[in-house]
């Protein structure tokens, strides 16, 4: 079935869709299960909601929190989610997405600091509980656009993202990635003192740790073998061990990209007969070495690449290009294969790319989370759009259909053009296209 944009006005017609395609979507009418708490390692969140990272390109030059990095925290805080898995934050300047990308680093550590005071004082006197707050560590290495113009740091040439191939000089050496590597001792170091309870060494959406996972073509320590395809990004866990010492509750986890949705040799998380199918076999064990020798007490499961194929990580009405894709088809590739990979794990599981189904994402999270297919759903676009859903599913059982995210693109388009990124419909008093 072709793609098609959102029309369904009942549960049931969203099941009957789903059942047409094929399409894996465990939807329950009653949105209890978000509700309890959720245990992983040392931390309990208050329930199972999680805001995903969502980057909004407004910190100041320097890379602290800028006047809308504060205001978008202010309505997380408010709306009450157990977990909010804070935006990617660039751990050099030379690695950053944009101008504004946060940066953490010495002389702005305290500004970090005072961010985080504030989301726990206004979720606790709002709610009566503070939110889990993990910050996402990031190399944005094909990305990196620190002066605002593409200045990539690639780990390979890869034909399927390049529209003009990019010159060998782009490809980072194995001496820069040690020095990448070392950076996450700093980085952890001071995400720790700017009170954040945990951090993400970022391994997902082709930025450079992802990169390396799917580099078959690399020759040397960091390609060819899945040993060497993640020894970056397990380089870069040792370098924040170092950063915060073990005698800690402060955590560390990832966001990891299960699959790209490129196939065999550009993509992880395929095989090279099976084209475009996802196998998540180097997914699982990957999170089984992290688990072994980090410690690590969940994990984020996402998939795609938001630059070159972003329905397969955001199912959209509205975008780039018509994907050749329903986009329940792809709701369901990401609700399967977290559900499988959370079969084969023993640690929690946090599920993304709900917000598709807008008043009825709460439906499919609960479904998922009531199953044990995840243990904790993230939502995106819907925390820019409506942060607020949280109380309406408390009180009222339901999402409002007309505060909901409409997948229009609007979002990701800002923050393409390195401007403030939030939701240009239903925030549009600060956010407008
Ligand atoms: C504007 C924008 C910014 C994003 N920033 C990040 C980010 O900093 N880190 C990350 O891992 N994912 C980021 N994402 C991806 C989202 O976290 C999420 O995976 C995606 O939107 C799908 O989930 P949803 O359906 O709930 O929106 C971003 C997406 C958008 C649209």
């Amino acid at each position: 079935m072709p793609h098609e944009v959102f029309h369904y006005r009942t549960l049931q017609e969203v099941q009957n869709r789903a059942e047409e395609l094929s399409a894996f979507l465990p939807l329950s009418e009653d949105t209890g299960a978000l509700f309890s708490p959720l245990t992983a390692g040392a931390f309990t969140a208050a329930n199972r909601i999680v805001f995903q990272p969502m980057e909004g390109s407004d910190g100041t030059a320097d890379g602290a929190p800028g006047e809308y990095t504060v205001r978008r925290y202010r309505r997380f805080a408010l709306a009450g989610p157990g977990i909010i898995w804070f935006e990617a934050v660039a751990t050099l300047p030379r690695v950053r997405a944009s101008a504004h990308q946060l940066w953490l680093h010495a002389d702005n550590v305290d500004l970090f600091r005072r961010l985080t005071d504030g989301i726990r004082e206004i979720s606790l006197r709002e709610n009566g509980y503070a939110p889990v707050i993990i910050m996402q560590a990031t190399n944005s290495g094909r990305y990196a656009k620190p002066q605002g113009t593409p200045a990539p740091l690639i780990a390979y040439r890869c034909p399927p993202l390049e529209d003009q191939p990019l010159p060998q000089e782009c490809v980072v050496s194995d001496d820069d990635l040690r020095r990448f590597e070392e950076a996450y001792e700093q980085t952890a170091r001071l995400c720790q003192q700017a009170g954040f309870d945990g951090m993400d060494v970022k391994c997902c959406h082709r930025y450079l740790a992802c990169e390396l996972l799917s580099a078959y073509t690399r020759p040397g320590p960091y390609g060819g073998s899945f040993e060497n395809r993640t020894r970056f990004l397990k380089n870069c866990y040792r370098a924040a061990r170092a950063g915060i010492g073990s005698q800690t509750p402060f955590f560390l986890t990832s966001r990891l990209n299960a699959y790209d949705g490129f196939s065999w040799p550009w993509g992880f998380g395929v095989r090279e007969e099976t084209g475009l199918a996802p196998d998540w076999t180097e997914a699982i064990r990957l999170i089984r070495e992290l688990r072994a020798e980090f410690d690590i007490p969940l994990i984020n499961i996402t998939m795609g690449n938001p630059y070159r194929n972003p329905h397969v990580n955001r199912p959209y009405d509205h975008g780039n290009y018509v994907p050749d894709e329903h986009p329940l088809t792809g709701v369901g590739r990401m609700m399967a294969g977290i559900s499988q990979i959370r079969q084969a794990v023993e640690i929690p599981v946090v599920g993304s790319a709900f917000s598709y189904l807008r008043q009825f994402s709460a439906n499919l999270a609960s479904g998922m989370v009531r199953e044990g297919r995840c243990d904790a759903a993230g939502f995106g676009r819907m925390a820019f759009a409506y942060p607020d859903f949280i109380r309406d599913l408390r009180e009222k059982g339901q999402m409002d259909p007309r505060k909901c995210c409409v997948t229009c693109g609007g979002c990701a388009a800002l923050l393409r053009a390195g401007r403030p990124a939030g939701c240009a419909v239903r925030d549009r008093e600060v956010y407008t296209l």
